[in-house]
């Protein structure tokens, strides 16, 4: 597990003294609230457009001479043909070059697509419940989307302490949602450090959150993945209070943590909430953007149908759905494939993630483990490094930039108002070997220069 300490403002009962959630009403045990009344003001005052919707009833209808939509006729499209040719040699070339240039007539996607995308959720996470899914335009979209259905200004929701901070950075100060982050560990959010949250909240009279967002596996910044049995745990803790869980996993496939010589393909893989969830409490977010390539803008929600018919109506009012044409294309790409190829690219994607992040492990182990101490990832994207005698990793900033270094200071990836955190997060998707080594090289030089001094104030001491 990556080490961690417990921070200062984690209070006794486990959460993370930052925000203040707003007022509330319900406590624990209470009754488990229906899809509806979970909804947002918002979110109940969405209304499908009804010009859309009729001209998507009737597209393609049999028999029925339709003068209502404001299609373009095919036969005044541009592309007449698309190929592609794939990094692994296989040519694609696209089936429905009509549909492809048409606005999305089909709500929750590009029917092939969306078949893919239900299909593949049904096999790695074996759904408990009824569940839909609705094609997005990757995590970030889905999140801002998934975070106004469920929540009003003044709501609050929890967080991982450390965490990828769109949600609580951007779109929270927004709409006035008050993140509370919650202690964790090498598994993500401690069990007893969200109870505690929540008997705390609950003792005070506060309002209690209505949902928690986490990054289940390879999480973005830690790298945390959670077994089952921590699962297990914060399932039955979200029942207690009866959260929402919007697990957000664009890691899920990038797992080796058996390194690079025994990987676990898509059959190994652990699957996510929604293989627990009994009572549609779990929102699935899922993306390309990890798998195949993020400027697909490509991504996939899975919720229960009351939630999906609600997050339909966002995207037909605001994007009329994903490019047409980026859909018809993937789609076709993961025809030719076939589950085959596509496992065979995923464990590609394992095997290299795992190779660099083994020889940046090797590397910091040879140069910086006087300095820092991490564990060597099992999945993602980052190393999670914790310096040694530094109370902030972003006083090490001027530094870092004067000797050409970047990586990300943990309090950049914590709520404003945390305390300093002695993290960086480190990135090994992308830099070459060469590089790595004189990221290691140049933040030793970093730590050396300022750990100095402070072994040279020991001598003097012991001098004295
Ligand atoms: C945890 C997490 N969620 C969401 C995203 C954004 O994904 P997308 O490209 O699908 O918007 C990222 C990207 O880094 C991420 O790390």
């Amino acid at each position: 597990m990556p080490p961690f300490t417990v921070p200062e403002n984690v209070q006794q009962d486990g959460s993370v003294a930052c925000e203040k959630p707003g007022s509330l009403a319900r406590g624990p045990g209470a009754k488990a609230l229906t899809m509806e009344e979970r909804f947002s003001l918002e979110a109940n005052r969405r209304q499908p457009s009804s010009l859309r919707s009729l001209v998507a009833e009737f597209a393609g209808a049999k028999d029925v001479v339709s003068l209502a939509g404001g299609l373009p006729p095919p036969s005044l499209f541009p592309i007449a043909s698309l190929s592609a040719k794939l990094t692994d040699g296989t040519e694609v070339s696209l089936s429905e070059p009509a549909r492809s240039q048409q606005y999305n007539t089909v709500l929750r996607g590009f029917p092939s697509l969306l078949s893919w995308c239900s299909e593949l959720t049904a096999r790695l996470h074996r759904p408990a419940g009824t569940y839909e899914t609705l094609i997005t335009n990757g995590s970030s979209h889905t999140l801002e989307m998934v975070l106004n259905l469920f929540l009003n200004p003044g709501d609050s929701f929890l967080v991982e302490q450390f965490h990828f901070p769109l949600t609580t950075e951007v779109f929270a100060p927004c709409r006035g949602f008050q993140p509370i982050a919650v202690a964790m560990d090498g598994e993500g959010i401690l069990p007893d450090a969200l109870e505690g949250t929540l008997a705390g909240l609950w003792s005070r009279g506060e309002a209690l959150p209505k949902l928690l967002y986490t990054i289940p596996a390879g999480q973005n910044p830690t790298g945390a993945s959670a077994s089952p049995e921590r699962r297990a745990a914060l399932y039955e803790i979200a029942r207690r209070y009866d959260l929402l869980i919007v697990e957000d996993d664009p890691y899920h496939m990038l797992r080796f943590p058996d390194g690079p010589d025994r990987l676990p393909g898509l059959s190994g893989l652990l699957p996510g909430y929604l293989s627990l969830d009994v009572d549609s409490r779990v929102v699935r977010v899922d993306t390309f953007s990890k798998c195949l390539a993020p400027g697909l803008r490509l991504g996939w929600v899975t919720a229960h149908p009351t939630a999906i018919a609600k997050l339909t109506m966002n995207v037909q009012a605001a994007t009329t759905g994903p490019c047409s044409l980026t859909q018809g294309l993937v789609s076709d790409m993961l025809q030719a494939w076939g589950p085959q190829g596509f496992e065979s690219f995923i464990l590609n994607l394992q095997r290299v993630y795992a190779q660099r992040s083994q020889v940046l492990h090797d590397l910091c182990t040879l140069h910086l483990s006087d300095y820092a101490e991490w564990e060597r990832p099992a999945g993602g994207m980052f190393l999670w490094m914790r310096l040694k005698g530094v109370d902030s990793a972003l006083e090490l900033w001027g530094d870092m930039r004067r000797e050409g270094v970047v990586a990300v200071p943990g309090s950049t990836l914590s709520l404003k108002n945390s305390p300093p955190a002695p993290f960086l997060r480190l990135s090994f998707s992308q830099a070459s070997d060469v590089e790595f080594e004189q990221f290691c090289l140049r933040l030793r030089r970093v730590l050396e220069a300022r750990a100095g001094p402070a072994l040279e104030r020991q001598v003097d001491k012991l001098q004295v």
